[in-house]
């Protein structure tokens, strides 16, 4: 089974597992209206953020019960968002392809850390996990995000204009994509 080495060290950014020490730090975030918007679930609670961290601290284990990988985002010991890998896509937990996503705490957008964090989680599928192709998706509305996806050299595959049933509305859904031969290409490191 695939193991991710962790933690992931970037520039600015520790990429590590969740503990039970960062349920405020996620909690500040995950409750929010705004932030939660196009992301799957209402805001949560205390008792809800503290079941994420414990579900989702890991070892880096990706196997066919965990196909799915989140991070904790710790900027100088303050977790400022989390980001994910899954292997959830139609050919399962020892596919070759996975989903990317991510969240952060309004108070540090606008200074690159999503994608100095995303950039290292493209990293590791492609160069440690050997992954083929990663994909995100977005809701036609989040700009923000589909501006993340267009530094890190995805490419707009798809826009389904209403394709996604999603917050009780029908709403547009952009696939955005990145294959290991496109990625060796843009990697700066
Ligand atoms: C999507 C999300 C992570 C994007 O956050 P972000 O702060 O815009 O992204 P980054 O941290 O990469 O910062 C990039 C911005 O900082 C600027 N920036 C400053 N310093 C930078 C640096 N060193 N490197 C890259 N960008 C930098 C960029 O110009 C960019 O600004 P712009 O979007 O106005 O052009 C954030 O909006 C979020 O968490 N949203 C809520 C959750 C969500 O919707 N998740 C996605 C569901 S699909």
């Amino acid at each position: 089974m695939p193991r991710v080495s962790l933690p992931i060290t970037t520039e600015r950014l520790v990429l590590r597992t969740l503990l039970p020490r960062d349920v405020d730090d996620v909690l500040a975030y995950r409750s929010q209206p705004d932030v939660v918007r196009y992301i799957p679930g209402d805001p949560r609670d205390r008792e809800q953020v503290a079941d994420m961290v414990a579900h989702y601290g890991t070892a880096g284990l990706i196997d066919e019960k965990r196909a799915h990988l989140t991070l904790a985002v710790d900027r100088g010991g303050r977790v400022i968002g989390d980001v994910m890998l899954a292997f959830n896509g139609p050919d399962g937990a020892d596919g070759r392809q996975c989903e990317l996503g991510w969240v952060f705490t309004p108070d540090v957008q606008g200074q690159g850390y999503a994608t100095e964090a995303a950039r290292a989680l493209l990293k590791v599928a492609f160069s440690e996990l050997g992954v083929h192709r990663v994909w995100a998706q977005l809701d036609g509305e989040n700009t923000a995000s589909a501006r993340l996806c267009e530094r890190l050299g995805m490419q707009r595959e798809a826009y389904l204009v209403q394709g996604s049933w999603f917050k009780e509305q029908w709403t547009d859904l952009a696939i955005y994509a990145i294959r290991a031969d496109e990625w060796s290409a843009e990697d700066p490191s």
